[in-house]
This record gives C-alpha cells, sequence and structure tokens, in this order.
C-alpha cells in the first residue's frame, strides 16, 4: 500500500477509536454503547455512510490544540432504515465527554441541512457534557444554530431525539424541540440545571436521576415520550417509531400490504361495563380495533387518564387519541389536554389520520385546575383538534359530557366521521348533577327527595344518557354495534384518504401556548 494510502487508514482507524480504547472500556463499563455502535445497531447492515469524520476541532485556548481527536465528539452521516434513507449524528462521549464545540455543532448543522433539502429523518443520539466549556461563545452559538434548524424542520421531516447520557443546560432545549425524546433509564438525564445548582439556589436536595432521569421525565414532566431500558432497546424503539411515519411533510401515510377479511370482533361488545360509573381499559378497545400488536403508545406513564399513540389500520399508520376511563375516571385535565394537543399535532403535520375515542364525564373540576390553567390547556385541546385537516373520526363508547364532547373531535369542530356505540351517553352532564340542579325545587319540596331524584334522573337518563338526540341531528353520523367498529373504520378512513382542506390563508394561527 501506498504510503498516502497508509495515511488515510491511520486517520480512520484513529477517528474509529474516538476519545481512545480505556475511554472506550469506561462507556461500556456505564452499560453504555459507543457512538459507532449505536449507529451500527440503528441503521440497516452496511447502509452507514461517514460524513466529516476527518473534521477536528479550531480551539486554541487552555492548551486545546494538543488534544485533537478525528471527529471532534460526533459521527455524523446518513443510511438507512427498513430501507428507507434517514439523517443521524451520534455524540461520543469518548471525546471530550461529548461536548459540543463549534466544530461539532458544523457537523450536526450539515446533516440537519441535508435532511431538510433532501426531506428524510433526522435522528440525534445524544450523549454530552453539553456546551465544550473551553469554546465559551463558539459552542453557545453552535446550539443556537442546531436550535434555528430544528424549528425551520419542525413540521417538515420526523426529528427524534434519543438521550443516551448526560444533556444538560441549554443542550436540552434541542431535543425539546423535535417531535420525539426517548430515554434511556438509569443512564440517561436531561435538566436545565443539575443538581448543584438546585441545592444552591433552593437548598433542595435531588439526585440526578430524581431531578431529571427518564422516571422524571416520563411520569412528572410529560418531556420524553418513551423510556428504554438500555441502548439497545432505545434504538429499536426509534426504529419502530419511524415505521409509522412518513418521510417528510408530502409524503402520504405509510402503509403496509393488508388483506381484508371480515373484520369483525366480538369481545368489543363486552368491554363497556354495565354500569356507567364502572371503568374499564380504554387500551383493550384500541388493541380490539386496529391491526394485531401494532399500537406503540406514546408517553404512556404521563396524564394517564388520556391515551395517545400510533398503530395500524389495514396496514395504513394511524394516530390515536382516547379518553381512559381507568384514570380519573377519564377527564380531561391540564396535563391530559396539553399531551391530546401535541401528539394531534405531531399527527396532523405528517398527515397521519386520527381516530378519537371517547369516554369523557368532562373537565376536571378544582382550583388546582385552574389555577393552573386548565381554560388555557383545555383551549390546546380543542384548538388543536379544530385545526387538524387530516381524516378525523370519532367514535364515542360511553360519555360524552359538556365542553369535554365539543372537544373530544366532535362533528362542529371538523370530524369528518362520527360515529357511537348503544353504550353512548351525550349530555350536557351526569343524569344526577343534572336532576339536582333542574329539579331542585321540585326535590326542595319533597317529603321524601332521594325517591324524587331517583325518579328525575331516571327521566334525564332516557331522555338524554343515548346516542339518539344526537344522532337525530346528524351529529352522530350512525350508531353501529361495537363489534362492527373496526371494519366501520377501516371502511371510513378508505373514504377519507384523499381528504383535502385548505385553511384560511394566515400567517399562523395563535395557539394559546
Ligand atoms: C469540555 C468536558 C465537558 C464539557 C465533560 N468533559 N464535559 N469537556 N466541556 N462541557 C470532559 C471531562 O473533562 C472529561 O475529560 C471527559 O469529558 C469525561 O467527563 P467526566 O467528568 O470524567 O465524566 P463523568 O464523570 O461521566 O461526568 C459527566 C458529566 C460531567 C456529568 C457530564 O463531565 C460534567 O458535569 N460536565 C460538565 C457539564 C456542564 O456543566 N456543561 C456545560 C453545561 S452549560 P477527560 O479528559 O478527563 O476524560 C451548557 C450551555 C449550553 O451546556 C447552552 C445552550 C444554549
Amino acid at each position: 500500500m501506498s504510503d498516502k494510502r497508509k495515511d488515510l487508514e491511520s486517520k480512520i482507524s484513529m477517528a474509529h477509536l474516538g476519545g481512545g480504547k480505556d475511554r472506550i472500556e469506561k462507556q461500556h463499563a456505564k452499560g453504555k454503547l459507543t457512538a459507532r455502535e449505536r449507529i451500527e445497531l440503528l441503521l440497516d447492515n452496511g447502509s452507514f455512510e461517514e460524513m466529516g469524520i476527518l473534521v477536528t476541532h479550531r480551539t486554541t485556548d487552555f492548551g486545546l490544540e494538543q488534544t485533537k481527536f478525528y471527529g471532534d465528539g460526533v459521527v455524523t452521516g446518513y443510511g438507512t432504515i427498513g430501507g428507507r434513507m434517514v439523517y443521524v449524528f451520534a455524540q461520543d462521549f469518548t471525546v471530550f465527554g461529548g461536548s459540543l464545540s463549534e466544530t461539532h455543532a458544523e457537523k450536526i448543522c450539515k446533516v440537519m441541512d441535508l435532511a431538510m433539502k433532501t426531506g428524510a429523518p433526522i435522528i440525534g443520539l445524544n450523549d454530552s457534557g453539553g456546551a465544550r466549556i473551553q469554546e465559551g461563545v463558539r459552542s453557545l452559538g453552535g446550539y443556537a444554530d442546531i436550535f434555528f434548524r430544528n424549528v425551520m424542520a419542525s413540521g417538515v421531516i420526523p426529528q427524534i431525539s434519543a438521550i443516551m447520557g448526560p444533556c444538560a443546560g441549554g443542550a436540552v432545549y434541542s431535543p425539546a424541540m423535535t417531535d420525539f425524546t426517548i430515554m434511556v433509564e438509569d443512564t440517561s438525564y436531561m435538566f436545565v440545571t443539575g443538581p448543584n445548582v438546585v441545592k444552591t439556589v433552593t437548598n433542595e436536595e435531588v439526585s440526578a436521576e430524581d431531578l431529571g432521569g427518564a422516571s422524571a421525565h416520563s411520569t412528572k414532566s410529560g418531556v420524553t415520550h418513551l423510556t428504554a431500558a438500555n441502548d439497545a432497546d432505545c434504538i429499536e424503539k426509534v426504529r419502530s417509531l419511524l415505521s409509522y411515519l412518513p418521510q417528510n411533510c408530502e409524503d402520504p401515510p405509510l402503509s403496509k400490504p393488508y388483506e381484508l377479511g371480515e373484520e369483525v370482533r366480538e369481545d368489543l361488545e363486552s368491554i363497556v361495563p354495565e354500569s356507567s360509573s364502572q371503568p374499564y381499559d380504554m387500551r383493550e378497545v384500541i388493541n380490539c380495533i386496529v391491526d394485531e400488536d401494532t399500537f406503540l403508545e406514546i408517553q404512556p406513564g404521563y396524564a394517564e387518564n388520556i391515551v395517545v399513540g400510533f398503530a395500524r389500520l389495514a396496514g395504513k399508520s394511524l394516530g390515536i387519541v382516547a379518553n381512559q376511563p381507568m384514570h380519573l375516571a377519564g377527564c380531561l385535565d391540564v396535563n391530559s389536554s396539553r399531551k391530546g394537543a401535541r401528539f394531534t399535532r405531531t399527527c396532523d403535520c405528517f398527515n397521519i389520520p386520527l381516530l378519537v375515542l371517547v369516554d369523557v364525564p368532562g373537565f376536571l373540576p378544582g382550583t388546582d385546575q385552574e389555577w393552573n390553567g386548565i381554560i388555557l390547556n383545555g383551549a390546546k385541546l380543542l384548538y388543536a383538534l379544530s385545526e387538524a385537516t387530516v381524516p378525523r373520526v370519532s367514535l364515542i363508547t360511553r360519555k360524552a359530557y359538556g365542553g369535554a364532547y365539543d372537544v373530544m373531535n366532535s362533528k362542529h369542530i371538523g370530524a369528518d366521521i362520527n360515529y357511537a356505540w348503544p353504550t353512548a351517553e351525550i349530555a350536557v352532564m351526569g343524569a344526577k348533577g343534572a336532576s339536582e340542579i333542574i329539579f331542585r325545587k321540585e326535590l326542595n319540596e319533597a317529603d321524601d327527595p332521594e325517591q324524587v331524584l331517583t325518579q328525575k334522573e331516571k327521566e334525564y337518563a332516557d331522555k338524554f344518557a343515548n346516542p339518539y338526540s344526537a344522532a337525530s341531528r346528524g351529529f352522530i353520523d350512525e350508531v353501529i354495534y361495537p363489534r362492527e367498529s373496526r371494519r366501520k373504520l377501516i371502511k371510513a378512513f378508505a373514504m377519507l384518504e384523499n381528504k383535502v382542506v385548505n385553511l384560511p390563508r394566515k400567517k399562523h394561527g395563535n395557539i394559546p401556548l
């Protein structure tokens, strides 16, 4: 081999070693894979093409000119997942703790720009000590260059962030602006200020894990959409998520081959209990309706009174927003409204049709809710659904009370098809509450108020606790047998496939953020 070829070979093998064998061993000892190992798992075999492998930093401060590593702490390039083009960057913790320098940021921006130009998803595997401290404002500028691109790419191409190590300071804002964040349990964390700063400012003692680990962000803050047991699981989840998303906002929803059968689901007949106050698991309804084993729940541990996620219906990607009677009786509150609104917008920007399953007794009452802005947050869900132009179908399984009836994809806010089961109760409120208000005078004057209340409750329930008043006005298109739901929904979404809606001309709407 000629000297020139040997020179190249030696540079490439140095680059492949990142920060060196010792640091790679340290990374493995923490149960973490290296940046290159992660990319290998993520992409189809042999599909990765690396860019910028020979980039080094330009810093001369603090003696840094003596220490340079090829690649400068981030591996970037493109490849395929399931045969589809994606762009990827993976921060290499073995090089300066994966910290972000000016050149490190330039490499990330380069693949983000290409992803935008060619209309393909971008996946970031984050594992970094944040801004490269020796570079000062140049690294802050690098972050801002990435943030700006995150915003420009938002709604154009899918952006997925895997958090596979530290992610602190302003570095958290890039993942926060992407479509999905997946955190690895026990080895990753995200916070704006770490435990030491928290202790200094508020005197609270908290560990990094409690403050910003996967558990905190999947149950308390809602920052992360999914968690993973380890690096390999995290990467598998990225691949799975991507299988529901199109390449970009111009592409139709993904479709896998599917042969239609009878599509009758008898199990659906017995899921809703006789008593309207008894809970049941809306996930059972979802799993009976969608193609087998295709439901991928998003944010499963956060605001559990609403269930959101992707599935396939007759092979086609579908987004689902559903009240969950198992938690808070399915009431809408601040967090569930935000969760539902965000997911609705994610589906809408990527042309994924929406199925809304309704069993909602109303908005959650209380000072906590009012003072935390249930008005503005409930409005987010109302706004997001009203604005969504993808095919939208609703199915009311049981309660659809009050304002929540309007919000949960009612005909009035633009739903295309509205179904109800015979068990549906579409009314201003529950029969008991309604009777106590409208028959207050009779109840006060009655010798036996309990007996009168029972009788009035029955009268009200007979009149309104059913889907027929709504169906007689056309607010419900059809009252269907539960077992027919899957078949009806497949046909409805097929009918809506070529739906086109043009919103009024505007710069952008002003969703109550
Ligand atoms: C330069 C860094 C670095 C950084 C880590 N290293 N973070 N180098 N800039 N930000 C280097 C370390 O010096 C060390 O080098 C190697 O990476 C591994 O780090 P360790 O500390 O040995 O690893 P570990 O014990 O696992 O701890 C990881 C860590 C810790 C928790 C991330 O390194 C840490 O606290 N780093 C600083 C975090 C931080 O404050 N970042 C700035 C945030 S502010 P050697 O040579 O010894 O192996 C910010 C602003 C962004 O990011 C704003 C955008 C708007």
